[in-house]
């Protein structure tokens, strides 16, 4: 028998389910709604009650959908310990995460709604990664106009401005700065980081949080992404396939985060799943335990990948210009090399991957970084081995967020593979996860996708065969030299595919 107290107890701790949860921090909601801020205290309530009150009893069920564990031999891998040299968004956002749909995104009532539905009809067979609603779509035709709060510093300004100028060179939509323009995003420090998902009609504008610890080129194109259209890379429902996420150290309450979304809202564009794009999650995020992973990659080499924020990934920008039809813009299409795709914004060129370069993306880049060797190799049928240099050796200096690079292309006979290894590793002895000194990134030939990235002795001697006759190494240099060496060897094709395939655009 259940006793009178223990039955009221139960009964006041199971309120909070049927009626939404009580505001536990009112400060958060007084961050993100700025003065200036068009949204309303009770649209964001109205809205956590929405999602707080689909999630709710649903945990184990989000739970139950995580798959199976990655390969015992991938999670022994050593990429050394956390890199703590950068705040990541996804833990400065903490004390906003109340008010906010996987920690940087505001949904609107709509997207609430539509969302609480699908959860609660289980709707879950579905990937996404787009927005689907044609009213949230922006226009190639028409500017995307946006305005700078006057509070925000210079330098916070320069540093946004090179993130829009980012989206408005790489795509076909057009960025135009118009303090009083339709629909403008405003550019804003609004507690954390953070955005809405599209354009949203029902305001006169919409703000984009990304004040001084938001505006690094990666954390602030990240979050204009989303106001371009775009979710997050392991909310698409084929993501099990990819990551494994580890419930076990994620905040229980935090946990509705790692959802996966219905196909109403969202489509897959028949985008590939990017470990490296600009939109996945780092892989600590909603951590317990907060030197534990809640993110592991499934495919050998992909765990430093996740997070990084560098810089979109070229796959974003294939989503980008997939989503807005951007090629369309030009009469005729290029015929671009190794996925690139026809430039939008001049019709005579390809946008290339950047281990490629050139009108149609067949040349190898310079690279930036003093002292690169960058080279074309080509591979024979011994082992062969080629020893890479780039960066200053007698520099000590870091240059943390401006790193210089540095680009190697190994080439085998048309129709053959390669097969590569790492047998000497840079930085072996100052080993961090994310390898932000000096970093190796390794694409076997799938080049719409980002690379395997690697510093310590992670990969070192593994025998990776190439997806078709080429291999691209991009080395990273923030510090010092980047010093590595590998062995490659031509390998007759066993009967499988010896070219890529790119996503069409
Ligand atoms: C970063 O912090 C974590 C947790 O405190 C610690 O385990 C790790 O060693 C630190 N990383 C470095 C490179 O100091
Ligand atoms: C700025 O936006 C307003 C309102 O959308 C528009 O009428 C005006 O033409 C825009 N100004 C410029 C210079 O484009
Ligand atoms: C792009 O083209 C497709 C097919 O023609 C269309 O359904 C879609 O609405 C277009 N997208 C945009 C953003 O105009
Ligand atoms: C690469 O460097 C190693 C020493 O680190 C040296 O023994 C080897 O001869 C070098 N190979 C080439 C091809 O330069
Ligand atoms: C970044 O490096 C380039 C050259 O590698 C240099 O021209 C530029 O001034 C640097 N930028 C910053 C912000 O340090
Ligand atoms: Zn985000």
């Amino acid at each position: 028998m259940i006793s009178f107290p223990t039955l009221l107890i139960l009964i006041l701790l199971l309120l909070p389910l049927i009626f939404g949860a009580p505001a536990e921090n009112p400060k958060a909601l007084e961050k993100i709604l700025v003065e200036e801020n068009p949204d309303t205290t009770e649209n964001r309530e109205k809205i956590r009650g929405i999602i707080s009150e689909a999630f709710e009893n649903r945990i184990p069920r989000v739970q139950g959908r995580q798959g199976v564990a990655p390969p015992v031999k991938l999670m022994a891998l050593n990429y050394g310990p956390k890199n703590n040299q950068t705040k990541r968004f996804e833990e400065l956002n903490s004390e906003i995460n109340e008010y906010t749909f996987e920690s940087d995104i505001m949904l609107n009532e709509n997207q609430a709604k539509n969302l609480a539905n699908s959860i609660i009809n289980g709707n879950y067979r579905s990937k996404r990664q787009a927005i689907v609603d044609t009213t949230l779509f922006w226009s190639p035709s028409t500017p995307i106009y946006y305005q700078f709060d006057s509070k925000l510093s210079a330098t916070n300004i320069a540093n946004v401005r090179k993130a829009i100028k980012f989206w408005n060179d790489n795509t076909c939509l057009s960025f135009q700065e118009n303090n009083s323009g339709k629909n403008r995003l405003f550019l804003s420090s609004a507690g954390g980081c953070w955005s809405y998902v599209g354009k949203q009609d029902n305001m006169p504008y919409q703000v984009v949080s990304v004040g001084p610890n938001c505006d690094s080129l990666g954390t602030a194109t990240h979050e204009l992404m989303h106001a371009i259209g775009f979710w997050h890379q392991q909310s698409r429902s084929d993501r099990d396939d990819y990551v494994y996420v580890d419930f076990s150290n994620i905040i229980p309450s935090q946990a509705y985060n790692f959802q996966k979304m219905p196909l109403d809202q969202a489509q897959l564009l028949a985008l590939k799943y990017d470990y490296g794009s600009v939109m996945q999650y780092y892989p600590y995020a909603f951590a317990l335990d907060s030197s534990k992973y809640t993110i592991l990659a499934k495919e050998n080499g992909m765990q430093n990948s996740m997070g990084q924020r560098e810089a979109p990934a070229f796959s974003d920008l294939i989503a980008v210009n997939k989503l807005y039809n951007c090629t369309s813009q030009c009469k005729t299409k290029m015929t671009c090399s190794n996925c690139g795709f026809t430039d939008p914004k001049n019709c005579n060129q390809c946008k290339c991957p950047n281990y490629f370069t050139g009108p149609t993306c067949d040349a190898l880049p310079t690279g930036t970084a003093v002292n690169c060797n960058g080279a074309i190799i080509q591979a024979i049928s011994s082992w062969q081995t080629f020893n890479a240099t780039a960066g200053d050796p007698n520099s000590y200096t870091s240059s943390q967020g401006n790193s210089s690079s540095c680009f190697w292309h190994i080439k085998a006979p048309a129709g053959q593979k390669i097969e590569f290894k790492m047998t000497t590793a840079p930085m072996a002895a100052i080993c961090m996860q994310e390898c932000p000194w000096q970093a190796v990134e390794i694409n076997l030939g799938q080049f719409d996708l980002y690379g395997m990235i690697t510093c310590c002795d992670t990969m070192l001697n593994q025998v990776l065969t190439s997806v078709q006759n080429v291999i691209a190494l991009r080395g990273r240099v923030s510090y010092n030299q980047l010093k590595f060496s590998v062995q490659y060897r031509a390998v007759p094709n066993q009967g499988t595919a010896t070219t890529q395939t790119c996503v069409t655009i």
